[in-house]
């Protein structure tokens, strides 16, 4: 069985076809802002976000080693993300992807809130093409993990089926609070 994070790879290679825009809303470091621009290709664009300076220098520096030019990164928390893409692309954005949490390697002060990261959901899933997808990590044994982790589910939970398929992936006879992860694809 693969892990969380490969296994969300696999069902945005499916539904991100080269062209297409993606969204990595919570870059980090970089590295899933890495694979969605070689899933869009030069044609496509990857639109990436995080609320960190460092976090924005870091994936900097990677797309920078890998000469990836087909990325926009902004420093803006994610809920804003449909404001930095233009109208005419909004039925082209193929996937996006969330991984939930703080920076690792920093000082884990800065955390996703279940405010921003359900207003960003939302507000992506309204724009997706039929048959994208949004892949969300969600890491919750921080402080204030656990509130995020609940106010998801019972946001994802409700999503009207005849629009959204929701999927759980977890691992669930895991010790220590691992990540599982939750898939919402629009509804050909
Ligand atoms: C688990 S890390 C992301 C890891 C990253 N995907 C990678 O591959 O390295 C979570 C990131 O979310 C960012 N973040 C927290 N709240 C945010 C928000 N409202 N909007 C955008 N990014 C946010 C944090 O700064 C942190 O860098």
């Amino acid at each position: 069985m693969k892990k969380v994070i490969p296994f969300a790879h696999d069902l945005l290679e499916q539904t991100i076809n080269p062209g297409d825009i993606a969204i990595d809303a919570t870059c980090g470091n970089g590295h899933d802002t890495l694979v969605l621009s070689k899933l869009v290709g030069d044609k496509g664009t990857v639109f990436a976000f995080d609320i960190q300076n460092q976090a924005i220098e870091r994936t900097k520096q990677l797309l920078d080693q890998a000469s990836v030019q087909n990325v926009q990164l902004h420093m803006v928390d994610h809920q804003y993300a449909p404001d930095y893409i233009s109208e005419e692309d909004y039925g082209r954005i193929g996937g996006a992807i969330f991984n939930l949490g703080y920076l690792p390697g920093s000082d884990k002060q800065t955390i996703t809130t279940p405010e921003s990261t359900i207003a960003a959901v939302d507000s992506i899933a309204a724009l997706l093409k039929q048959g994208g997808l949004i892949a969300i990590v969600v890491y919750y044994g921080h402080q204030g993990g656990e509130r995020e982790k609940q106010a998801l589910l019972d946001y994802v939970s409700s999503l009207d089926q005849k629009k959204f398929s929701v999927l759980q992936y977890a691992f669930i006879n895991q010790q220590n609070n691992p990540p599982f992860l939750l898939a919402v694809q629009k509804r050909k």
